[in-house]
């Protein structure tokens, strides 16, 4: 496969000062390779694209399987230091989305979703490096989206595929369509954090106006998301913001 690293490359060096591509027909999972390269001191800007990942992870302790070719899979690598770090991953689907194609929607926290179906997921890490006193933080910010049709056994959603939408776009031309405007996201959320990014969010918001359940069985209906990235939820005892990762919302049908 023929990835387009150079242009990669080119459009996001001169936003990010070191920054490399690498791409590797095969490592256990992006995320994890530069989350072990981040705890060892290598805290460069780098994006990593996989051909295939052995153990592809994905949010809560679930894998995140594609065959060879079936999805784009990468991790982009960099010093982050935003003053508030909520709605991080919503600004991310956010930029995601806007870069792939106007029917792409976002599914609160970070699923990217095609009219209900997921399209790609998202997963976000943090590692500290630096001496003690004056530490650092390094994001790895994992990304997959499906390209082709894939084996939905075992997912909790149908998938959707990115060649529904961009028939001729292939893992390396969507890389190119997402990667300068991610870069110029986390920029911009580390400068301004969630705030500039939430209207951008409710206006492409699965859930909106929709009546959900939460894991812990709560019922109510979206109102979108606040201004640091809560997922606001109208139920019977008031409006209540869902912030924990580990409150997952789905749909009722
Ligand atoms: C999710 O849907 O829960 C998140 C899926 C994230 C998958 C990507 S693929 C590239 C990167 N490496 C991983 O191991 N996971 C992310």
């Amino acid at each position: 496969m023929k990835w387009p690293a150079e242009a990669v490359w080119e459009a996001v060096v001169p936003l990010l000062p070191g920054f490399t591509v690498e791409v590797l027909p095969q490592v256990d999972s992006t995320n994890s390779e530069l989350m072990r390269r981040a705890r060892a001191g290598q805290a460069e800007p780098v994006l990593l694209v996989a051909e295939q990942q052995t153990a592809g992870r994905g949010r809560m302790g679930r894998t995140w399987h594609a065959q060879p070719g079936d999805a784009l899979m990468f991790s982009l690598g960099l010093p982050l230091a935003p003053a508030d770090w909520s709605g991080l991953s919503l600004a991310v689907g956010v930029s995601l989305a806007e870069s792939l194609h106007p029917a792409v929607q976002l599914k609160w926290p970070n699923d990217l979703w095609l009219q209900d179906r997921k399209l790609g997921g998202i997963l976000i890490e943090t590692a500290s490096f630096g001496q003690s006193g004056q530490e650092q933080r390094y994001a790895v910010v994992g990304v997959g989206i499906n390209l082709a049709a894939r084996d939905a056994a075992g997912l909790s959603t149908p998938p959707a595929w990115l060649a529904e939408l961009l028939p001729q776009c292939d893992a390396g031309q969507a890389l190119l369509r997402v990667a300068p405007g991610l870069v110029q996201a986390l920029l911009a959320f580390q400068e301004s954090g969630f705030a500039p990014f939430q209207v951008r969010f409710n206006a492409r918001d699965a859930l909106r106006d929709r009546p959900v359940v939460l894991s812990d069985g709560t019922a109510g209906t979206a109102h979108g998301a606040s201004e640091s990235g809560a997922l606001l939820v109208h139920t019977p005892g008031g409006m209540k913001p869902i912030t924990s990762s580990e409150v997952s919302v789905r749909p009722r049908r």
